[in-house]
């Protein structure tokens, strides 16, 4: 029989492994928006010079300057949903290349999934393959599928599929940013084009990622 200490013990470290290498799980009760919690989560390359700030709720501001690595973070849930509505607003003033995007992964299968939203001089989804296009809240997504080989995963070094919804055209990068992203619209399309999500839902966020030289995002969801 299993005894509750060891119950307890699988249980912390499976939050350990969900959190490593994230700043950590934020669930924190407030008594003015109820007990609503947020996930919080920030990974470097080991190089990137770039600092992650979580702020109150579902804010948090990342800088980097004079950085030549690669950065991801942001704010979200764990787990994630195939229904969630996701409103977003900020500040996104990357400069060289960044990213805005909905960030998650599902298990069984694996499979790591972007809606972007916004993304400085290089496209983040171009070495995925064009499978079709999408109509969300009010605007036009490509849809592409890439393939991971032996890469870093929330399962250890595997290989496995990337899902991307791109916004076409992009928002503006440069200043003020914010949109509604309902997630069901692109889970349904990835569905119809062959793009099967896993059975269950690991974290997801509204990260701000990138590899340029500096830039700022300040963003709050909700
Ligand atoms: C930028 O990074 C380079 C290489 O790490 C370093 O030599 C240089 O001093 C840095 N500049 C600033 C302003 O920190
Ligand atoms: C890292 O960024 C900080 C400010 O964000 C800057 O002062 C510092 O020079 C940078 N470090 C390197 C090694 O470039
Ligand atoms: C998201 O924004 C829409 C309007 O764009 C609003 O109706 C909805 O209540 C917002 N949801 C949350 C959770 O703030």
């Amino acid at each position: 029989m299993v005894s509750l200490k060891s119950l307890f013990l699988a249980i912390a470290s499976v939050a350990s492994v969900y959190a490593a290498p994230a700043e950590g799980v934020e669930l924190v009760a407030r008594a003015d928006t109820g007990p609503v919690g947020y996930f919080s989560y920030w990974w470097t390359d080991g190089t990137a010079n770039a600092t992650y700030t979580s702020g109150a709720g579902g804010g948090y501001t990342i800088t980097w300057s004079n950085n030549t690595g690669q950065f991801i973070g942001g704010k979200g849930w764990n787990p994630g949903t195939s229904t969630r509505v996701i409103n977003y607003s900020g500040l996104y003033k990357p400069d060289g290349n960044s990213y805005l995007s909905v960030y998650g992964w599902t298990r069984n299968p694996l499979i790591e999934y972007y809606i972007v939203e916004s993304y400085g001089p290089y496209n983040p989804s171009s070495a995925g393959t064009n499978k079709g296009s999408v109509n969300c809240n009010g605007a036009s997504y490509d849809i592409l599928q890439a393939t991971r080989v032996n890469q870093p995963s929330i399962e250890g070094t595997k290989t496995f599929l990337q899902f991307w919804s791109v916004r076409n055209p992009k928002k503006t990068p440069g200043g003020s940013i914010s949109g509604t992203i309902t997630l069901s619209c692109h889970f349904n399309a990835w569905r119809s084009l062959g793009m099967l999500t896993g059975s269950s839902h690991a974290y997801q966020i509204v990260a701000t990622g990138g590899s340029g030289p500096s830039g700022t995002s300040t963003i709050t969801i909700a």
